[in-house]
């Protein structure tokens, strides 16, 4: 076909092979992408609409808009130990572009960069269509589905070629959380050696101790070759924005301005405006995902933690949950089967690098149901009913025991707002939004500009969701008595 031999042999997507086979049907419980089922709150989106409507609707700004710059790194300088410039903050079109930038920017061909694994496939791709070797160093699975990092691994795995070391922490897939030391060893490591550190933290806000998750920002003083990647998909339910950033030595703003002009040329106006806003006044939305997050984990974890041939932690951070399947080696296909079998799409573990191989997929939380004194959840119930349909009960009878890996994106299940009549509006959320469940919302904090929250959950129908969700939804037979959530309204 004529096109660079790297692009050529860049391999297929592992997760859209198993999305794809169930893509469009209602059945299906998707758990296979790194997003919940909440649509973006309407302040933000609001806020978006204004600036279109206000004519923000021309090019702009190559780092950003400077108001943008200025409150992210506010923000950033109000969640970690040292201060951030906004001369530091680069906007970006997306967590992905700002990877792509930073792959440019660093990898010459025959370049490696060395990345701690298992890892979103993702993030490895940029380096190899820049000609470089993406060298990924596992994490050690603990007994009991935990993770470890050795960072001496890391060390001996870096050579002459060797141009950054890569670290996502909270992780997608495995959700191991980076500790302050290994932190400070990596630093030291990559000063010494003149290596770059790309820290990926999109999930850094969503983790479930009491503290937040550390940072290289809380260590690393501005002059170190340190670039952190972040993105407004996860925390503020913006997936399909495509608005993210990096913060970067000063030094390097010039080259990024050169590389986002030559990509996308600046970050959509409206949105960054509305980027402004979600800051601003997103404290409570994210406080309210990251509890629905933290009540889908623990209904997820307790489904396949009753599975006696699945081997998996409680995460500490994002919202995955990566498990092992015992006597399970080729976890594409057991996606597959898992798939037409039960309904549930999972990501196989494979796609995350080959020590994925063997484990089960991710489960993202779905809205999906009342936990105490109602039924668990649809997709929790499938994966662990023993002897009907459910995918726990297939996995139980599989034959041939040996290996193990999958992946369930749990953002999506959801049980304790499935009680709260001001989330229980999926249905028609779109419709309605602005009107009905907005009122029903607590306000932001004070400002002019902000439009109300609406914080509810899509709708089953709209995106697919199980049926079962959209039966607890309707305050259905399943749920209404003992959950006592109240019927939706009529939709518009
Ligand atoms: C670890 C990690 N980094 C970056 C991203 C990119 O997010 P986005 O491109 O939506 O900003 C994702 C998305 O799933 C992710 O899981």
């Amino acid at each position: 076909m004529g096109v660079r031999a790297a692009i050529r042999d860049l391999p297929a997507s592992r997760i859209a092979e198993i999305s794809a086979l169930g893509m469009g049907d209602p059945a299906v419980i998707p758990l296979w992408y790194g997003e919940g089922d909440l649509p973006t709150p309407e302040f933000i989106s609001g806020a978006a609409t204004a600036a279109l409507a206000a004519g923000h609707t021309f090019y702009t700004y190559k780092a950003g808009l400077p108001e943008l710059r200025s409150i992210i790194a506010e923000y950033l300088t109000g969640l970690y130990a040292r201060p951030t410039a906004a001369e530091r903050i680069v906007v970006t079109s997306s967590g992905m572009t700002a990877l792509m930038l930073v792959a440019q920017a660093l990898v010459d061909p025959g370049d490696n960069v060395v990345i701690i694994a298992p890892v979103w496939p993702n993030i490895a791709a940029p380096v190899s269509i820049m000609g470089g070797e993406p060298r990924l160093v596992a994490l050690d699975p603990l007994p009991g589905g935990g993770w470890r990092l050795d960072v001496e691994r890391v060390f001996v795995a870096c050579d002459a070629r060797t141009r950054a070391i890569f670290v996502n922490s909270p992780s997608n897939p495995t959700g191991w959380v980076i500790s302050g030391a290994e932190i400070e060893a990596l630093l030291g490591f990559a000063r010494r050696r003149g290596l770059w550190l790309i820290a990926d933290e999109v999930y850094g806000r969503i983790v479930y101790g009491n503290r937040p998750a550390p940072s290289f920002l809380d260590r690393a003083p501005p002059e170190d070759r340190l670039i952190v990647v972040n993105s407004f998909s996860k925390n503020w339910a913006m997936t399909g924005w495509r608005l993210g950033w990096m913060t970067i030595p000063p030094d390097l703003l010039p080259v990024m301005e050169k590389l986002v002009e030559f990509n996308t040329s600046g970050s959509p106006t409206f949105l960054q405006h509305a980027g402004i806003v979600a800051i601003r006044d997103g404290e409570p939305f994210i406080a309210r995902f990251v509890a629905r997050c933290r009540a889908a984990r623990d209904v997820a974890i307790d489904a396949l933690q009753a599975c006696r041939r699945v081997e998996v932690a409680r995460p500490e951070g994002a919202f995955y949950a990566f498990f092992r399947v015992d006597g399970i080696t080729d976890s594409v296909a057991f996606a597959k089967e898992a798939l037409t079998r039960t309904k549930i799409g999972l990501a196989p573990g494979s796609a995350f690098g080959p020590m994925g191989e063997g484990s089960a997929p991710l489960l993202r939380p779905r809205p999906a149901a009342c936990r105490r004194g109602g039924r668990p959840p649809a997709p929790a119930a499938r994966l662990r009913r023993p002897r009907k349909a459910g995918c726990a009960g297939w996995v139980e009878r599989q034959r041939n025991p040996s290996q193990w890996a999958l992946m369930v994106g749990f953002a999506a299940l959801n049980p304790p707002y499935e009680r709260d009549a001001r989330f229980n509006s999926r249905r028609s959320t779109r419709k309605r939004s602005r009107s009905a469940s907005s009122a029903a919302m607590p306000r932001p904090p004070a400002s002019a500009a902000t439009p109300s929250v609406s914080a509810a959950h899509t709708s089953g129908v709209s995106r697919g969701l199980p049926r079962s969700s959209h039966q607890l939804s309707k305050g259905g037979p399943s749920c209404s008595r003992k959950c006592a959530i109240p019927p939706l309204p009529p939709a518009r």
